[in-house]
């Protein structure tokens, strides 16, 4: 939430603040601005909403200045106005933050008590009066911030730029990731490495409680007490990443068809095609060590761990205890040495799952994670990390993190139920098997596309959609509905079929269309009897099954998608496809932003 870049170059920075900031509007959108220093001059500009609306403010209002930091905004305190909008400017410094500062109020009225007249309703006004005030008593930059940090409360990565001062760029990081990138005498401050690539591909990663003194020489470094330290510089994968759509409309569709290439990347990861076995050398844990695995993780990712428990459960017979990090962080669960918390998340920094991590690390037990960018605070904070390969992943809705999320949780369960004994080779290599044909099912699947768009003409004119699934199709249900919800506006709801008759059998009338995830497995009769329960109701069926499903169902529906018929084991994988293709074609026939849904941001840095 909100990205940051700070740049201290050799040429004028606006254009290249702008260009750090289109790839870091993932992380917010709400409002976008820069600041530079022109010939030692503090200057702004800002907008309201997309980045384009800074552009256009530039086009007419140029920033000169060859440093300057910016800020692209996912609004927490204070509406989503030009005036909350960052950076926020006093006489003497610029600051931009992601993150919350808590005790902003107790600030707030301390400094207004001192006379400092507060312009916005945001909580990081109050940082840059506090750290004006410091300097209007005398300090230097460097001591005004170091002072002012331990009166901060709250999550915060923060960039500052001062008045008179070329030479300088203050950095602190406390929660929210925050990267420092090398150039040729040049340095950088970002959000992640993303938005540094175009720039360098030297970084190293502020640690929490870290705070760096950037000039055009290079970085000095100091920990939560102020010593000075030194951190790793990584060589940042992010370099060749190019911020493109191609040729489709919308990255969401670029992504879901980048599917089948970046899940065969992230199991040929994990599996050996050729052998049919796992790759022992890429699991990293000893799943015959442990009795439980305690799955922790938000939304997408969520629903993609709520898939893994069953093959958990089924292939390795690991109990699984699973919940939303939210919940989970604050829960208090007892729990045992003997288990693996596994935390699953695109981003690695959702500030939620962050803290569960965080919680369960000082119960003692052993950390693993599934994520998507293995340079995040998740990642680094793991013993064990699983990546999925997926590449970036810019729309908003996630996508092809989550089929890649499946994939390499697909992959554990099958090595724990070697490692646990419960598989023999045979088995094990039908399993690999089975998943190695995922990318090709997938890709005929992409072949319905116009189906699916043909469908959604429908979609687009409901107020409620239900979606049904069980088993693994059950979870795929929630997810079908969040996608739907967070792209179209429409409100929809997932449910475990067999639920349907405690409740929600009552909302069954000809306008609310009911979405059945219904592959020809061992469930597939008690999910045609529920959607019989619903026809009979006069309620209106799609029906997503393969082609002995399509044969069976023996109903009108008002639509029939018929995918392959496919392993059991991948069914959630290659179902994903038209859960996502349904929200997508809903989305752009109403008209929707789809890549940037509004109130939304693809990282989740705040609770
Ligand atoms: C929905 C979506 C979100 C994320 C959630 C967790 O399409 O993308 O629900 O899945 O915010 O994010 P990560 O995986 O980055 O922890």
């Amino acid at each position: 939430m909100c990205g940051i870049i700070g740049i201290i170059g050799n040429d004028q920075v606006a254009p290249r603040l702008v260009d750090a900031l289109k790839r870091l509007e993932y992380r917010g959108y709400d409002s976008a601005g820069i600041a530079t220093l022109q010939d030692g001059k503090l200057d702004r500009r800002r907008a309201e909403g997309k980045l384009v609306n800074l552009e256009n403010r530039l086009a007419r209002e140029p920033l000169p200045g060859v440093i300057g930091i910016g800020h692209t905004r996912w609004a927490t305190h204070g509406r989503p106005v030009e005036r909350n909008a960052h950076p926020h400017i006093t006489n003497r410094l610029a600051v931009v933050h992601n993150g919350i500062i808590e005790n902003f109020a107790e600030l707030r009225a301390m400094l207004e008590a001192e006379g400092c007249r507060f312009e916005t309703e945001t909580d990081t006004e109050a940082v840059a009066h506090l750290v004006t005030r410091a300097l209007e008593k005398g300090k230097t930059p460097v001591e005004a911030v170091r002072d002012s940090l331990p009166l901060l409360k709250g999550a915060f990565a923060l960039a500052f730029l001062f008045d008179g001062d070329e030479e300088l760029l203050i950095g602190a990081r406390q929660g929210p990731p925050l990267a420092i990138g090398y150039g040729n005498g040049e340095m950088f401050l970002g959000s992640d490495a993303i938005a540094l690539a175009p720039f360098t591909d030297q970084i190293v990663y502020l640690e929490d409680g870290d705070w760096v003194v950037l000039t055009r020489k290079g970085a000095t470094i100091y920990d939560e007490n102020n010593n000075r330290v030194e951190r790793p510089v990584q060589k940042s994968q992010s370099a060749n990443f190019l911020v493109s759509k191609g040729n489709h409309r919308h990255f969401m569709q670029k992504e879901m068809f980048e599917q089948p290439e970046v899940i065969s990347h992230t199991l040929s990861n994990y599996l050996d095609f050729t052998m049919g076995t796992v790759r022992e050398e890429a699991i990293g844990v000893d799943f015959s060590t442990i009795d439980r695995l305690t799955i922790t993780a938000c939304g997408t990712a969520f629903y993609a761990a709520s898939v893994a428990r069953y093959w958990f459960e089924q292939i390795a017979r690991l109990p699984v205890d699973i919940d939303i990090a939210s919940e989970f962080r604050y829960r208090e669960m007892p729990l045992s040495k003997n288990s693996l918390a596994l935390f699953v998340s695109q981003s690695g920094e959702t500030a939620d799952t962050l803290a569960s991590l965080r919680y369960c690390k000082a119960q003692g037990l052993k950390i693993a994670s599934v994520v998507n960018v293995t340079g995040s605070t998740i990642a680094r904070e793991s013993d064990a990390i699983f990546p999925t390969l997926a590449g970036p992943e810019i729309g908003v809705a996630s996508t092809k993190a989550f089929t890649c999320q499946l994939s390499a949780m697909a992959a554990l369960a099958i090595a724990a139920g070697k490692a646990r004994g419960t598989i023999d080779a045979r088995q094990e290599q039908q399993l690999v098997r089975a998943l190695s044909e995922a990318p090709r099912y997938i890709n005929q699947v992409l072949k319905l596309e116009n189906q699916i768009e043909a469908i959604c003409q429908h979609l687009a004119k409901v107020k409620h959609v239900l979606y049904l699934g069980r088993g693994t199709s059950y979870p795929l249900a929630m997810e079908g509905a969040l996608k739907l919800k967070e792209i179209s506006y429409i409100h929809a709801e997932g449910y475990a079929a067999g639920e349907l008759k405690h409740g929600p059998i009552a909302l069954i009338d000809e306008t609310m269309p009911v979405i059945v995830i219904a592959p020809s497995d061992r469930l597939y009769d008690k999910t045609v009897s529920n959607m019989q329960e619903v026809a009979a109701r006069g309620g209106r069926v799609i029906l997503i099954t393969d082609r002995k499903g399509a044969e069976g169902a023996r109903i009108d529906t008002m639509a029939t998608i018929v995918l392959p018929d496919v392993p059991e084991l991948i069914t959630p994988l290659v179902y994903a496809l038209p859960i996502q293709m349904l929200a997508y074609h809903t989305a752009v026939t109403m008209g929707t932003d789809v890549d940037q849904p509004r109130n939304l941001a693809k990282s989740v840095t705040v609770e």
